[in-house]
């Protein structure tokens, strides 16, 4: 509401000739002395997007290259690829200087994120599929802002797109030559560059956005979406009894933050330890979760997505299921159905479930093969996208929602 409330100024402002009248920002202080820079400085990250990114896409869209781009990445996929031939030369010098880690980066670190994901695969696709996947919608600029481009309107090929994000992330190899997050980070960061030149264009987004200045995702929003994922689900962990060890948890977080910079968050905003995660979580991400009518939308249509697979339970089941693991405030928003039988079940099954698989409990709980299939198909449906045979490519858009 604040942005609102500025974005009314600036148009009064404008009315009466007062260029450059601003409304006062909600003000940001969460210190980046807990960040990976370690600067004790504030800055607003609601007010930093991505210059080294933004005007070398809006000049490929604004010269009607960007077709051309997304044929030659089709077979740039590997971290250890060539860059593809025949691209803009603008476009090869940037991905020359941005396709790399940063020098903070530790392979010994990234290398144990990708045994820990492996042992965790189960309660990752979970997590990210159910909770931060139907989070997202309740993130008001999020939700907008995926509802109004162009992949709003097809949420089939724009969740699996998403899948080759996390499916990426979470290999083993995810940072090393032979995998593939590297490149599907720097085909995401060209993506969002080209959503901040396009979303301004549609004036069905325009009627809806509360962003300042209208431009979208600036690193504060990838902050929030950071913590609807990377700090959600390692709390959610915990607060399961998931065993883990110290440095398993580091590990997990430093991928986040190499992803956070793959992404183009600068390094003052990353957070060092998960202390300060979750303390910016609390301040950037909690506050600002609402519903809106596009995420309410979005919702049904991604938990419906999720029931076109047999998973072994009943609609009201998988629904129940999203609000135990994000509460029933957001299942409210969301509208989600309620299924009381099944959420008896889940309160008392899951947490046994998880303790028998943990092996902190010797009973093979009542209900371990409902819960086995529905953990094991919500697998299934993660990896089948990523294999190569069903793999989707994240593709750069050229425009906004046509529908
Ligand atoms: C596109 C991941 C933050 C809005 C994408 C894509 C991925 C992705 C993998 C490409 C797949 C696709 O086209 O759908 C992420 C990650 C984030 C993040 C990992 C943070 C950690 C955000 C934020 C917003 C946003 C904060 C908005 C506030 C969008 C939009 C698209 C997109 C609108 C384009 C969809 C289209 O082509 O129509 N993102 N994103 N993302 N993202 Fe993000």
């Amino acid at each position: 509401m604040q942005n609102l409330s500025r974005r009314g100024i600036l148009t009064l402002g404008a009315a009466l000739g007062l260029a450059g009248v601003t409304a006062p920002s909600p003000a940001w202080a969460w210190s980046s002395a807990g960040s990976i820079a370690g600067t004790d400085t504030v800055t607003d990250p609601w007010k930093v997007w991505d210059d080294t990114t933004d005007p070398l896409v809006a000049s490929l869209l604004t010269n009607g290259q960007v077709p051309a781009v997304n044929t030659a990445f089709e077979s740039w996929i590997g971290n250890g690829d060539a860059l593809p031939a025949g691209l803009p030369a603008e476009l090869t010098a940037y991905l020359q200087r941005v396709n790399r880690l940063p020098s903070w980066a530790d392979r010994t670190r990234l290398n144990r994120a990708g045994r820990f994901n492996r042992r965790m695969s189960m309660y990752l696709f979970l997590l990210y599929g159910l909770g931060s996947g139907i989070m997202s919608t309740v993130i008001p600029r999020e939700a907008r802002n995926v509802y109004w481009s162009e992949g709003g309107a097809v949420m089939k090929s724009r969740a699996a797109k998403t899948f080759t994000y996390g499916y990426d992330l979470s290999a083993p190899d995810a940072f090393q030559p032979t995998g593939h997050f590297v490149v599907t980070s720097a085909k995401t960061r060209l993506t969002h560059a080209a959503v901040r030149h396009l979303l301004p264009q549609s004036p069905r987004w325009r009627a809806v956005t509360d962003d300042q200045d209208f431009i979208p995702i600036s690193n504060g929003d990838i902050l929030v979406t950071f913590h609807s994922l990377g700090t959600y689900v390692h709390g959610k962990l915990k607060s399961w009894g998931i065993r883990m060890s110290a440095a398993e948890e580091d590990a997990y977080l430093h991928q986040w933050q190499v992803a956070l910079h793959l992404l183009g968050v600068r390094d003052d905003f990353i957070p060092a330890s998960w202390a300060a995660a979750r303390q910016q979580s609390a301040y950037v991400l909690t506050p600002i979760m609402a519903p809106t009518p596009e995420g309410i939308d979005l919702a049904d249509i991604l938990l419906g997505l999720t029931s076109e697979v047999d998973l072994g339970v009943t609609r009201g089941f998988q629904r129940e299921f999203a609000r135990y693991v994000l509460s029933d405030r957001i299942g409210d928003w969301l509208k989600l159905p309620r299924d009381y039988p099944s959420r008896t079940l889940i309160e008392v099954g899951w947490p046994a479930y998880v303790a028998f698989r943990e092996g902190l409990s010797p009973i093979i709980p009542t209900g371990f093969s409902l819960f086995d299939g529905f953990v094991r198909g919500l697998a299934m449906l993660f990896l089948n996208n990523g294999t190569s045979a069903t793999y989707t490519p994240i593709t750069i858009p050229t425009g906004n929602r046509a529908g």
